[in-house]
């Protein structure tokens, strides 16, 4: 926006301009500013569309103080670092600036996809110990398919915030995130503290259903609130993490914020309350032909789709018994670095076991032999012909910074507008224990992380 008239400013210093351009150009420059205030105006518009659905909807109820620490963790899907600064976002600055914020953002887990990312937000392992490895896979072993809509505890380890918390005798509630309707240790998903999934619940009425938790008898308050929204992943697939739509999403969420805090003020208890805000991975654009077609392997390997639990970001390949991975990946990358597969230097294929470290994406049985990385912003796709749709993606390499999401908490053990180095987000796990003062399970967090990042009580 800046450029335009910065030119302008620099013409006029360098050179002799006649006066007939000059006025052309403060001309063309109050064109820029006014255009410029038209796009400002139109981003507010957007905005203040969506603040326009706070509606006061519950009676105040007095208690002035909670009896025990409590905490709520709100999940805002695909919330890439950085969208907090697409237009004034009162109340997420309003966290920021009385709290704690991780800056450059919260680094995910890989593969920087949904439910990994959620599970691990929850148990404070990384997926190869958390065992939700994708959002699809196949067990090896029983030849079961894992999908999201699967609820046996099997599937599922470590034990997430909301089993800990009611082990030791407390309530919790999960709104609506990844694994809270699998039954674990005392925990069978309550069905006053953890609705079914239902992604047509208004926004509005999560928010509501959650602030009424605050009106229960003080000793029935969950001390443990999750609570998830699908946006704004779902328009920054659709349109891109940099379309008008992105701003418009995450201004709601905006509001969604507005609205519980100003649910809590009405109750007396927003200071008293942990708000800890969170995404489970960012966004990165993919479009301008940056695809790869796995059949374009074909002269050096033919890889059967049934062999292909998921293609791009993250490739997985499960070979038959009789075929070797190893063979699999040679031929793999002789194709790839070979020159003749278009964009084919954009994918690298790995045996598991030698994924880099950081990664620790290796020691699960339910990780497929055969792992690719695909570069950031590529796609890879089965075969031609692939109609080019542009929109965003994630599921890449967690140290990218299109993959960083946000870490901002305000409450009673956060320091006031402290920015902290960026983390990865089993450390959260940790934090919510030390918060609740409970016992958590034996996790990938360091345990001196929390004191790292809360106030001391005294
Ligand atoms: C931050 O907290 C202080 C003290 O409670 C309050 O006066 C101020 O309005 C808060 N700032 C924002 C931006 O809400
Ligand atoms: C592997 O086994 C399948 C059936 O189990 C068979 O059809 C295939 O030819 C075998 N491939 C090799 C390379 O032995
Ligand atoms: C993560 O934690 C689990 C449970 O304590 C442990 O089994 C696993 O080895 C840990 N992973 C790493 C990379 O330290
Ligand atoms: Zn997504």
């Amino acid at each position: 926006m800046a450029s335009p008239s910065q030119r302008d400013s620099t013409t006029t210093l360098l050179s002799p301009t006649p006066p007939s351009y000059r006025r052309r150009s403060s001309l063309r420059l109050l064109l820029t500013i006014l255009a410029f205030s038209a796009t400002l105006t139109l981003a507010l518009l957007l905005c203040v569309f969506s603040f326009s659905s706070l509606i006061p909807s519950f009676a105040r109820r007095s208690h002035s103080t909670l009896h025990r620490p409590t905490v709520i963790l709100i999940s805002s899907d695909g919330f890439r670092y950085g969208y907090q600064f697409k237009c004034p976002m009162p109340n997420i600055h309003r966290l920021i600036s009385n709290g704690t914020e991780a800056v450059p953002g919260l680094i995910p887990v890989f593969p920087t996809l949904t439910f990994p990312n959620h599970y691990s937000i929850v148990t404070g392992l990384y997926p190869e110990s958390h065992g939700i490895i994708n959002n699809f896979f196949i067990d090896p072993v029983t030849g079961d398919a894992f999908t999201k809509r699967r609820h046996e505890a099997r599937w599922w380890l470590g034990e997430p915030l909301w089993e800990i918390v009611s082990n030791q005798g407390f309530n919790a509630a999960a709104y609506f995130w990844a694994g809270s309707e699998v039954s674990k240790g005392s925990w069978h998903c309550p069905a006053e503290f953890c609705p079914k999934y239902d992604s047509s619940v208004p926004f509005e009425k999560r928010v509501d259903d959650v602030l009424s938790y605050f009106d229960l008898p003080i000793d029935e308050i969950p001390v443990f609130v999750a609570l998830y929204f699908e946006e704004p992943d779902s328009k920054g697939h659709d349109f891109g993490p940099d379309h008008p739509e992105i701003t418009k999403a995450v201004a709601r969420i905006d509001s969604m914020l507005g609205r519980l805090i100003a649910g809590l003020e009405r109750r007396g208890i927003f200071e008293d309350v942990t708000i800890i805000l969170v995404g489970d991975h960012g966004m990165v654009g993919t479009c301008d032909q940056r695809i790869i077609f796995l059949d374009d392997l074909s002269p050096w390997i033919e890889i059967p789709e049934k062999w292909v639990q998921s293609y791009g970001p993250l490739l997985a390949i499960q070979p038959p018994v009789n075929i070797s991975a190893a063979e699999v990946v040679a031929a793999m990358n002789q194709g790839l670095s070979s020159g003749k597969v278009d964009n084919g230097q954009h994918l690298s294929v790995y045996l598991k076991e030698d994924l880099p470290e950081r990664l620790h994406y290796s020691s699960s049985y339910r990780i497929p032999p055969i792992v690719g990385l695909v570069d950031e912003g590529y796609k890879l796709v089965p075969k031609r012909p692939m109609s080019n749709i542009c929109g965003g993606d994630h599921g890449y390499d967690n140290a990218l910074l299109s993959m960083r999401s946000i870490f901002v908490a305000h409450g009673p053990q956060f320091e006031r507008g402290r920015k902290v180095p960026p983390f990865e987000n089993i450390q959260i796990y940790n934090l919510v224990t030390s918060i609740l003062g409970l016992r958590g399970a034996p996790n990938n967090g360091s345990y001196t992380f929390p004191a790292s990042i809360l106030l001391s009580d005294t």
